[in-house]
């Protein structure tokens, strides 16, 4: 006779000879579950160890999924390579946030709701005036987006849907504007105004290089791109700084707040500063004949090779299989990016590589995004800011899926305490 099975997890805790039946739900058991395992009625009860979330889903989601070993990612079900060939970003961020592709007339309307919140307050272009010449434009949108709240006192209303919308697009409106912003800024130019006429990247374009032209023409392919571009990163899931979207989101505090420590979450060189990391590498190798060395030198664990490896994908990411072929597009057009030979070289001998090939090493994201950025003339520390304007409709999708969630509370993980046991204070005048 066949053994019944069971959707449950059964469990001896041998310090007691106790047995306990954990359910199972979509693969997953519950941490809480785990509380009533105890020694005695004084215990605590067993938690989950787990630094850095490895294998904990702290919630359950309808936006994204990556399956990371097969190198699939798709945005509430569509293949994103489907998205990034067919969609625009104003139509991915809609579906992200919405769930469903928008109806003709929905997406006029949305694309009008956005372009008219793309002006910033005076007093915001004052404020970016008064950061330092040579300010990292990330800091500066770091900064701007969490002064933004204290534009839109209202944001707190967070039991209000009507409100929460409204603040959904201010700030995927608002970011192209403040990421221009801090552009000109460090090039000594004025601000251009956002153009309504132009789409949301053609915007960002005129705003980033305008000059004395009455109307800024953004060049169709470099404007194409920088949509698809949008496109490829505007979710991710549970990733580092939709998790502090999320974590921050959880405390009630408004949106603009946990926007802005999303970005600053996004700003380190192992999340969205790689694009930026990736470039540098390129141009500290130089030449293709220094590959080998390099490589070397990150087997030997004396540095990372940036733009490679994922904690989810243990495939190629599919969104930078769209970048490579994207960045030849973009090349026919304005020129071939030099560093490009090395990285084509960079990632065929890291693909064949032992070191690699054991831990599941591929090319993500950031590995190509910044060619085609450098050739579109953008320096490289504006690349994350790029990164963050993508990422913004996919923050806010999770947050507001978080503030709706009944099962989501104030995020407040647990710790194994290590520290010393109970001692009295020792007065200054006592001690050596
Ligand atoms: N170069 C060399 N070795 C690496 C790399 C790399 N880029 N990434 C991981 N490894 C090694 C690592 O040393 C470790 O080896 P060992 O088992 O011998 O100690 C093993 O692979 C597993 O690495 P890990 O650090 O435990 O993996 P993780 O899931 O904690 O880290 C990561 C993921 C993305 C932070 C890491 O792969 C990394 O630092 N990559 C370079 C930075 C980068 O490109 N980041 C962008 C990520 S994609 C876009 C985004 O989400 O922002």
């Amino acid at each position: 006779m066949a053994d019944e099975t069971k959707d449950t997890l059964t469990v001896t805790d041998n310090r007691t000879g106790e047995r306990y039946e954990l359910p199972i739900t979509d693969g997953t058991i519950r941490a809480m579950d785990l509380r009533g395992i105890k020694v005695d009625e004084d215990d605590f009860g067993l938690m989950a160890y787990d630094p850095a979330y490895k294998n904990t889903a702290a919630t359950r989601s309808a936006i994204t999924l990556i399956d990371g070993e097969k190198g699939v990612l798709r945005y509430r079900g569509y293949p994103i390579e489907q998205l990034a060939e067919q969609s625009s970003f104003l139509e991915v961020a809609y579906l992200l946030w919405h769930g469903e592709l928008p109806s003709r007339d929905a997406l006029a309307t949305f694309q009008h709701d956005i372009t008219h919140h793309t002006m910033v307050h005076e007093n915001i272009r004052e404020f970016i005036e008064a950061f330092r010449y040579d300010a990292h434009p990330m800091g500066i949108l770091v900064g701007t987006v969490g002064a933004l709240s204290t534009f839109y006192p209202d944001a707190k209303e967070l039991d209000d849907p009507e409100v929460r919308r409204l603040q959904m697009h201010r700030l995927i409106a608002k970011m192209p504007t403040l990421a221009a912003y801090a552009y000109r800024h460090r090039r000594g130019l004025p601000v251009v105004r956002p153009d309504n006429e132009l789409s949301y990247a053609g915007n960002f374009l005129s705003m980033l290089f305008k000059m004395t032209e009455v109307r800024y023409q953004p060049n169709p392919v470099i404007e194409k791109a920088l949509d698809v571009l949008f496109i490829l990163h505007a979710d991710h899931e549970q990733n580092c700084s939709t998790t502090t979207m999320r974590g921050v989101g959880s405390s009630h505090a408004d949106p603009f707040s946990a926007t802005a420590s999303a970005c600053a979450a996004l700003y380190g060189p192992l999340h969205g500063g790689a694009n930026e990391a990736v470039v540098r590498m390129l141009r500290h190798i130089g030449s293709p004949k220094n590959i080998a060395g390099f490589i070397e030198s990150v087997k030997q664990g004396e540095q990372r090779l940036m733009g490679f490896g994922h904690r989810v994908y243990k495939n190629y990411d599919p969104r930078a299989k769209v970048i490579k072929k994207l960045a030849y597009q973009v090349f026919d057009e304005v020129g071939k990016n030099p560093l490009i030979d090395i990285a084509v070289e960079l990632e065929k001998i890291a693909l064949e590589d032992e070191y690699f090939v054991q831990r599941k090493l591929y090319p993500n994201v950031d590995f190509y995004s910044g060619l085609i950025y450098e050739s579109m003339g953008l320096p490289m520390d504006l690349f994350p800011v790029l990164f963050a304007i993508g990422r913004t409709p996919g923050w806010l999708a999770q947050w507001e899926e978080m503030i709706n969630d009944d099962e989501q509370k104030i995020a407040r993980p647990r710790q194994v305490y290590v520290g010393a046991g109970k001692r009295d204070y020792v007065p200054l005048s006592e001690r050596d």
